[in-house]
């Protein structure tokens, strides 16, 4: 199918597809010794054998299904191609989850069309659930679980709010993500760091966390995640962290703006002209 025929709803088919074949492969991978192959930032951000295979399995099958796309993936994948799509890949999203044997980790796919992220796919491995986003005419996301719609949890006061968040690999900036935590915590419910980015923007989506902060995230690890909460009802805000990195801020539309300030005045984000 030619770029100018391809609908959004069959680029995310496409994406389906060919998560569903990578997570049966880490699945079963997963069954089977799994150790480090190498590092990378840091001592402590890893990378199996089992991303690498499952990456080269995700470009394998796009690349016979639409050759001339763009592909950028975790583990080293980056091919600006010739068409106006662009796939964005985390071939496993909780590395160190999956190195222990622990949940959650998934597969991440994302489409972009020039620029802007179109479908979206993130499916967690170990319990099968599948999170899709599609945009629509206009800007329009319709997002779903298991085929299902979803929506973000319902207004509540910050002090009840269930926040995730993550750690970036490198200690310094992990040092300052640290600091933000503690001031915050004494304003929410609770925090939650279960390790993939990607599940973490679908858990803001189907309103089991009430919002999420990280710094430090790659486009591999939020692209398709973003899209899926943006369907649901939250929004999404890319800025620049404490540490310098990219941050991702995401809650509902109608707490965004407390919780964004919350997240400010704790120290998560880079003071303005930094
Ligand atoms: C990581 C996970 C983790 C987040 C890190 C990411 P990876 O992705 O999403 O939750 O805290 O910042 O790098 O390395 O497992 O693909």
């Amino acid at each position: 199918m030619t770029e100018a025929t391809i609908t959004n709803t069959e680029l995310l088919e496409l994406a389906v597809d060919v998560a569903r074949e990578a997570a049966a492969l880490v699945r079963e991978r997963r069954r089977e010794h799994v150790d480090v192959a190498a590092t990378k930032t840091s001592a402590t951000d890893v990378v199996t054998l089992v991303d690498r295979e499952s990456e080269a399995l995700i470009r394998g099958r796009i690349h016979d299904a639409r050759p001339d796309d763009g592909f950028l993936g975790e583990e080293g994948s980056d091919d600006a191609g010739t068409s106006t799509v662009r796939w964005i890949v985390d071939p496993i999203d909780g590395t160190v989850n999956f190195l222990y044997g622990l949940a959650p980790y998934a597969v991440s796919i994302a489409a972009e069309r020039e620029g802007v992220v179109v479908a979206g796919v993130v499916l967690d491995v170990p319990t099968d659930t599948e999170y899709t986003a599609v945009r629509g005419s206009g800007d329009g996301v319709t997002s779903r679980r298991d085929g299902e719609p979803i929506s973000v949890r319902e207004d509540t006061p910050l002090a009840e709010w269930l926040v995730g968040t993550g750690f970036n690999y490198v200690p310094e900036v992990r040092a300052l993500q640290a600091q933000a935590i503690a001031r915050l915590l004494p304003t929410i419910r609770d925090i939650r760091r279960m390790g993939s980015a990607a599940l973490d923007l679908c858990r803001v989506a189907e309103g089991t966390y009430d919002g999420y902060v990280e710094e430090g995230l790659h486009p591999w690890d939020h692209s398709a995640g973003a899209l899926v909460a943006q369907g649901a009802g939250a929004t999404v805000e890319l800025t620049r962290g404490v540490g310098g990195r990219v941050a991702v801020i995401c809650a509902p539309e109608h707490g965004f703006r407390t919780f964004r300030d919350a997240v400010d005045g704790a120290g998560f984000l880079a003071a303005p002209g930094e």
